[in-house]
């Protein structure tokens, strides 16, 4: 019997590819660059899976292209705002996304932002590797304490838990605010005081998002709400761009309305504000997972979707379970 017919759209690791080879016949884009939407288009044409990316836009049109052979999704993501899932369901196409292997290295990844705009790490790292840096000076790139001060989360889920968790470390005080209150064995744990949405705002010394975008989030940081931070505060954003109003960020940060921002994440990926090329924002190219370890695991997440699906068992991390099982 012929194996079903899969897309992905990345080359993936070594690992999932072997996997996948076992159970599909397996096209992968192999250029260097993304490929186009026209290139998707025309490879997800007639495949029984797609694994994608979050650059990939899985809408009406690409369903329309992919036919109706089309039954799973995988996304090597969390976060899955790139796919209409709602058009999915209503074509009984499964979606799937990645959740649990990422939490701890998006976390990693939250700090080392929070701590290198605190401190000036890539300031300093600019002034050593220029050769500009000519004597120690008592004052050179001094910045701003981490520990004992307040850190505030906006969305205490499993990423934000594992922000919040290394917190302790830092003797930090840990707010947040979030849609439902965390149960109170895990606001213990992290020794987290739920408060409003304004009150962490104008409390926190470093604000952390962790909010998955939605119609709900899409623009939750604004002109208004980074006024009521301290002039003394950074903003930390390694969920998704459009959770902060770019323009908003960029004018906050020329009128010095907050001290700086530390960014995984933009409104345009790849484009980013020119207004945010600044020494006291550190920018990253959308790097909250990207550790071997856990992009191999995403990478599996998916393949074991697709794989699921074609033996007659439920995704699982299937999404849009009503699909289940296809009738
Ligand atoms: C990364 O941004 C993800 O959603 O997994």
């Amino acid at each position: 019997m012929s194996k079903p017919k899969l897309f992905s759209t990345h080359v993936l690791f070594e690992e999932p590819r072997r996997r996948l080879a076992e159970h599909f016949d397996v096209e992968y884009w192999t250029g260097s660059e993304r490929p186009s939407r026209p290139e998707v288009l025309q490879r997800v044409a007639g495949k029984g899976a797609l694994i994608c990316l979050l650059t990939e836009r899985v809408d009406q049109e690409l369903l329309d292209a992919a036919g109706p052979n089309l039954r799973i999704v995988a996304n090597v993501a969390v976060g899955y705002d790139n796919i209409d899932v709602p058009a999915c369901t209503e074509r009984k196409i499964a979606v799937s996304n990645t959740p649990g292997v990422l939490d701890e290295t998006t976390a990693d990844f939250t700090w080392a932002l929070l701590m290198a705009v605190a401190r000036r790490l890539v300031e300093g790292d600019r002034l050593a590797r220029s050769g500009g840096w000519l004597q120690w000076n008592f004052d050179l790139l001094c910045g701003t304490d981490i520990w004992g001060k307040t850190l505030g989360i906006i969305g205490l889920g499993r990423i934000g838990r594992a922000v919040a968790r290394r917190a302790s470390g830092f003797g930090m005080r840990v707010i947040y605010n979030s849609t439902s209150r965390a149960p109170a064995e895990i606001e213990q744990e992290l020794h987290a005081e739920y408060l409003t949405q304004e009150q962490v705002l104008r409390q926190a010394d470093f604000l952390s998002l962790h909010v998955p975008l939605n119609q709900k989030t899409r623009g939750l940081i604004g002109r208004e709400q980074l006024a009521k931070m301290k002039k003394t505060a950074f903003l930390v954003n390694t969920t998704r761009g459009p959770v902060v109003q770019e323009a908003a960020l960029v004018q906050a940060l020329e009128d010095g309305v907050i001290a700086g921002a530390a960014l995984d994440v933009f409104e345009r990926e790849p484009l980013i504000s020119d207004g945010l090329r600044r020494d006291n924002v550190v920018l990253a190219p959308h790097l909250g997972s990207a550790s071997i370890e856990t992009r191999t695991k995403m990478a599996m997440i998916a393949a074991e979707n697709a794989i699921a699906f074609f033996a007659g068992k439920r995704p699982p991390t299937i999404l849009n379970p009503e699909v289940w099982p296809r009738s």
